[in-house]
């Protein structure tokens, strides 16, 4: 097909095309962590708001979500909000500490702690997300998609047992390992929780969710089958027919053929593996997200696009492809490389 011979769709039907396996005009483009500390008109925001003050306030959630839609021209709107937020409707107070992350003053460790979690449904536990959607798909249109978001089971429980970020979560996988009856338990009102909350962001406007598995990669395949998969395919089956999902993870090429079979529509796998080689051993009735590196957005202009020119012609023609990052935009990245990349992207890829 000559290049741009396709009606131009909308950002929004361009990722909705590529994740029921339809071609699109171009490659659908977001970033994880595109509202952040890379956009200066965000430090200022922050400035004169505490990080969960904008997360809580459905005006400033939505102001901080748009600036990379208006900056890089994205295709994808991921709400500003974080994985953290359902925990506080289930009793378990957390603040996220600057430059460290989410703490938790009061881990949890005991089947005590376990049985006294509340399963809350998001209009109790998380109104101003579900306030924040509905502003945000009223400003945005079909501009781009409306992305929603949960953190999946084992990377909540990974904050919940550990208390704060760790590099290996030991706390976490000792309990999980020796004592699979308070693990089960937790996995199952963790699944209750993600799968209420992210019903209810459906109902509220996004068009998509993203399943945040962060530290998946600690794990092993026999392990990830016993103690996360099943949970993550009971949250994917009960979205299905619902808004159409996708797994992210990072360093998990151990597990990929496992993650595929708990059911998304799409997978985001990160740089380790090239593309093609991802996708392969996923199959190709699962779509693919990823994965240039964000380190190399801190390097020139001929490092970026050469990372990305790789990803795009590994993929060639075949649909089902989201252009992103294996991560998120590190803080120090300059915001007008992003823009230049999603001009970049949408470019070559032009059908
Ligand atoms: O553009 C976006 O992606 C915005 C929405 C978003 C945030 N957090 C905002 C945020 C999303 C999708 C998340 C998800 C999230 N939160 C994950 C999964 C994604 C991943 O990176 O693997 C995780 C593990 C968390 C937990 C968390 N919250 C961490 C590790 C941190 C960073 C700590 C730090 O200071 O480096 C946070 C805080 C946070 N969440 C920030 C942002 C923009 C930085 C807070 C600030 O403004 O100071």
């Amino acid at each position: 097909m000559a290049a741009g011979s396709l009606t131009a769709m909308t950002g929004r039907d361009r990722f909705l095309a590529t994740l029921r396996g339809d071609q699109p005009d171009r490659t659908p483009v977001w970033f994880m962590r595109q509202a952040g500390r890379c956009l200066p008109e965000y430090r200022e925001l922050r400035s004169r708001h505490p990080f969960l003050e904008v997360a809580r306030t459905p005006e400033l959630a939505v102001e901080a979500t748009l600036m990379p839609i208006v900056r890089f021209g994205v295709d994808g709107a991921v709400l500003f909000a974080d994985i953290m937020l359902p925990l506080e409707g289930m009793g378990v107070p957390f603040e996220i500490r600057p430059g460290v992350g989410p703490v938790i003053a009061d881990p949890l460790r005991s089947i005590e702690a376990v049985n006294a979690l509340r399963i809350v449904e998001p209009e109790e536990g998380t109104p101003y997300v579900l306030d924040a959607l509905r502003l945000l798909k009223g400003k945005l249109g079909d501009r781009a998609a409306v992305l929603g978001f949960a953190g999946a089971p084992f990377t909540l429980a990974c904050y919940l047992v550990e208390g704060r970020p760790t590099k290996e979560y030991p706390t976490t996988k000792a309990l999980m390992y020796g004592n699979p009856d308070l693990w089960h338990r937790l996995m199952e009102t963790l699944t209750d929780v993600t799968i209420r909350y992210l019903h209810g962001q459906a109902r509220a406007g996004a068009d998509v969710v993203q399943l945040f598995d962060s530290w998946l990669g600690l794990l092993d395949d026999a392990s990830y089958r016993k103690y996360v998969q099943p949970y993550t395919a009971r949250i994917f089956e009960a979205m299905r027919g619902v808004v159409p999902t996708i797994h992210f993870s990072t360093g998990t090429v151990q597990l990929l053929e496992a993650i595929g079979e708990t059911g998304p529509d799409a997978v985001s796998v990160d740089w380790r593996l090239p593309v093609d080689d991802a996708w392969k051993r996923l199959g190709y009735r699962t779509g693919i997200q990823g994965n240039l590196d964000p380190a190399r957005l801190m390097a020139g202009w001929d490092v970026i696009r050469n990372g990305a020119d790789d990803i795009l012609r590994r993929v060639g023609n075949r649909p089902g492809h989201i252009f992103n990052l294996g991560h998120g935009v590190m803080p120090e990245t300059d915001p007008d490389k992003l823009a230049r990349l999603v001009r970049h992207v949408h470019e070559v890829t032009a059908r």
